[in-house]
């Protein structure tokens, strides 16, 4: 099984930006806990982090066919991009949405999240070992 892991912006900042939400864990510590818990479980993972919309939409798109699902963390464009949503819809590969942070108990304009309609599974909350959980779900959920 193949699983692209997507981070939208700002993420690569983890460990530095606002601690108190995200925690101290940098960016990297997070790619190298998701390559070992994949390989662990015996997953095959790409891990890809974009500030940029149109790029993070060229690579759903670019997906296609080639991942069997993907764990996206869209970041502040869960709020905004219709245009990631309409990629994930587009190719139709098994998606789910993490966040690290509990969105639902932040600012009301967090509550939205249109990537997450494309999403068949939701990990809300559970800071960054809401990425492995996502794994988990995608390789034991029937694939
Ligand atoms: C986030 C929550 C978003 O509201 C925010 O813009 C982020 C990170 C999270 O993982 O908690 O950048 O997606």
């Amino acid at each position: 099984m193949k699983i692209l892991v997507i981070n939208g912006p700002n993420l690569n900042m983890l460990g530095i930006r606002e601690p108190d939400i995200y925690g101290r864990t940098t960016y990297e510590s997070v790619c190298g806990k998701i390559r070992d818990y994949a390989a662990e479980n015996g997953v095959e993972v790409e891990i890809y982090q974009s500030n940029h919309e149109g790029d993070i939409v060229d690579k759903i798109q670019s997906a296609y066919g080639k991942f069997d699902g993907i764990v996206i963390n869209p970041a502040a464009y869960t709020h905004t991009s219709v245009a990631i949503l309409d990629a994930l819809k587009a190719v139709s590969i098994r998606a789910v949405e993490v966040h690290i942070s509990d969105v639902n108990e932040r600012e009301p304009f967090r509550h939205i999240s249109y990537a997450g309609m494309a999403c068949e599974h939701h990990i809300i909350g559970h800071g960054v070992d809401g990425y492995l959980e996502a794994i988990a779900y995608l390789a034991g959920a029937g694939s």
